[in-house]
């Protein structure tokens, strides 16, 4: 990519934004059905466990469905061999290649990255780099809604596409997402915006699944501040009070 060029990346509004944000639980259960029905065959997310989709309003019945339909790799037993079985709760999604070769190998030589925390270090990236503009969830959602006809004269490499928010405008993922590409089991249009829209959020909570206890922490601390000052201050009225 050249330094220094501008990318406009649109900002969305996202309902755990801002200091009492909390996570859309429907967008967040809506997310996870397009990661396991379209991202997931490329991207790992070898952080998570099933388990910890508690978050979205899973009950336990749930959950042990969820983790049933994956195959998950067990093992040794007691002849020394790997074996694979149903996924239980507090097991992490299996990833779809065994390896970073292998994930290479089959896309053209590029690595799909790990969904874990990739919301979150692209939202450091801007810290530091705070030029190149590239935010978590609407950098995410740019990408997903940024592909594009490449403008007259931009040659895309063979392997690659355009897309107009990622660095260097060609990327080796294909469009990964079409209206209707999946089919909500809320019943809620699945638009291309859609699926963007909650997928990133369900990326943005891998990257931070304690974005809540964090902030309800926060206000707590605050409020603690605002009490202790009001005693300092009359504690301190009182010490001095002879003096007056
Ligand atoms: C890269 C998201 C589906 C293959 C990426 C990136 C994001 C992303 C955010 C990183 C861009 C960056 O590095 O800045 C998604 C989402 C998907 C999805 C949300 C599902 C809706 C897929 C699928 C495949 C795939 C199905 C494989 C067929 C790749 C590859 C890269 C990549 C190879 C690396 C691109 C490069 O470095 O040029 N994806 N992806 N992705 N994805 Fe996906």
């Amino acid at each position: 990519s050249g330094g220094g060029e501008e990318v406009h990346i649109e900002k969305h509004e996202w309902p755990h934004a801002g200091p009492f944000g909390t996570y859309d639980k429907a967008a967040l259960q809506r997310g996870f059905q397009v990661y396991k029905e379209v991202c997931s065959a490329c991207h790992s997310l070898k952080m998570v466990a099933f388990r910890e989709l508690e978050a979205f309003g899973y009950n336990e019945d749930e959950l042990k469905a969820i983790a049933k339909d994956y195959e998950v790799v067990d093992g040794p037993n007691d002849d020394g061999e790997m074996f694979t079985r149903p996924g239980r709760p507090s097991d992490y999604f299996p990833s779809p290649f065994a390896n970073e070769q292998e994930a290479r190998a089959a896309n053209g030589g590029a690595y799909p990255p790990d969904f874990s925390v990739l919301a979150k270090s692209r939202e450091h990236l801007s810290l530091f780099t705070p030029w190149n503009s590239i935010y978590g969830e609407d950098y995410i959602m740019g990408i997903l809604t940024g592909y594009e006809e490449a403008p007259e004269g931009f040659h895309v490499m063979d392997g690659l596409h355009y897309n107009r928010v990622f660095a260097g405008h060609q990327i080796a993922m294909a469009a990964p997402l079409g209206d209707d590409q999946v089919e909500y089991a809320d019943g809620t249009p699945a638009t291309v915006e859609q699926m963007a829209h909650d997928v990133a959020t369900f990326m943005y909570w891998a990257s931070e699944p304690k974005l809540e206890a964090r902030k309800s922490l926060g206000l707590r601390v605050m409020g603690f501040m605002i009490v202790l000052t009001i005693l300092l201050y009359f504690a301190n009225k009182s010490v001095w009070a002879k003096l007056d």
